[in-house]
């Protein structure tokens, strides 16, 4: 039995995601939980004939939040509001930051023990809502706790394997990237690049600035109806599905995923990191090896080139802040 939780699933993300998620055999239990039309989304999703049973919940029907995170192994997080154009996504914090504080004081009463994974913008600072949210009710597992960067990673692959003029290769096309979710906390890794790229430093540029800027070029698209959704949905349910693989074992890639974790709470494999980008911020999104318990292990991120260096020392210090204004949100919070 496996019960995945989306918070927020009635949204422009939830919906595909939850979508997405009904389409995998490993859940055996959906429940989709949403401030407003949950019902509606569940009573669609639920006449698609894969294995799993699926159930609306809203804040006053079927038990609300409380009756949608019991019994929870994974609980996706795509609530809150979006981006228009000319905001950034610390513009969203004052909204999403208290819709995060709630669903985290939830999860910490009843359903401690799941994978938790947070969309939910700012990234940077939500996920330290999270964590000291966890930690205030005594239940916090670092291991668990992922703030979902992997749109970052498919829109390298994709804007990378273009313009080495191989898109039918994207799917395979490896691109680490690294930091926080947000301009330029977002480090791409292209000397990194497998295929191996020949790229002039010009077009590194260019094409970093594309994948730390990809989120924008959505916004300005979609002209004020939101920021991205079903790519978003895409990398959400990829990211979900390969924790709950490896929490059963079923882990068949070889290679690593990439997210948002805590780098401090002695995590295995975290001290290498703080070695390269210092000690400045207390999460990073890193390269993990998952398995049963979530985080087995943080692997190396690699040999970086000069170029990459600068990135990633402009990255801490713009995330030491973002974190340290999630920090401080739950030290003011009444819990
Ligand atoms: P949306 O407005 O379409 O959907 C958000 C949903 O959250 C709505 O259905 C709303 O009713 C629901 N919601 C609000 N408060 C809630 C609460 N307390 N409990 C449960 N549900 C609640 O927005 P969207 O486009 O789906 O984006 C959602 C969030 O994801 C935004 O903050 C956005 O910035 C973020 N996002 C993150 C990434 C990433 O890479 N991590 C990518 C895209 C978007
Ligand atoms: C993205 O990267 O697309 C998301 O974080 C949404 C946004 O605000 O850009």
């Amino acid at each position: 039995m496996v019960k995945a939780v989306v918070v927020g699933a009635a949204g422009g993300i939830g919906q595909p995601l939850s979508l997405l998620l009904k389409q995998s055999t490993l859940i055996t239990d959906l429940a989709l939980y949403d401030v407003v039309n949950a019902l509606g989304v569940a009573a669609d999703i639920a006449h698609i004939n894969t294995p799993s049973i699926v159930t609306g919940y809203l804040p006053d029907k079927n038990g609300g939040l409380d009756k949608a995170l019991e019994g929870a192994d994974i609980v996706v997080i795509p609530a809150g509001v979006p981006r228009k154009p000319g905001m950034t996504r610390d513009d969203l914090f004052n909204v999403n930051a208290k819709i995060c504080q709630g669903i985290a004081e939830s999860i910490a009463s009843v359903s401690p023990k799941a994978f938790v994974l947070v969309i939910s913008n700012p990234v940077n600072s939500t996920v330290p809502i999270f964590a000291e949210v966890l930690k205030k009710k005594g239940v916090y597992d670092p291991k668990r706790l992922f703030g979902v960067t992997t749109l970052d990673v498919v829109r390298a692959s994709t804007f990378v394997s273009e313009a080495a003029g191989k898109p039918a290769e994207s799917l395979n096309w490896r691109v680490p990237v690294i930091g926080g979710h947000s301009g330029l906390t977002i480090v791409p890794l292209l000397s990194q690049s497998n295929p191996s790229t020949s790229f002039d430093q010009a077009k590194v540029e260019e094409l970093t600035n594309r994948i730390q800027f990809g989120g924008d070029e959505v916004v300005k698209a979609k002209d004020g109806a939101g920021s991205a959704t079903l790519s978003m949905a895409y990398a959400g349910a990829r990211f979900a599905i390969a924790v709950l693989e490896a929490a059963v074992g079923k882990g068949s890639s070889s290679q690593p995923e990439y997210s948002y974790v805590d780098l401090t709470s002695d995590q295995s494999g975290a001290k290498a990191i703080i070695d390269v980008i210092g000690d400045q911020t207390a999460f990073f999104s890193v390269p993990v090896q998952l398995g049963k318990n979530g985080v087995e292990k943080i692997l190396p991120i690699g040999k970086v080139n000069d170029y990459e260096s600068g990135l990633i020392k402009k990255a801490v210090e713009d995330l030491a802040g973002n974190i340290s204004k999630g920090v401080a949100f739950v030290g003011n919070a009444k819990i």
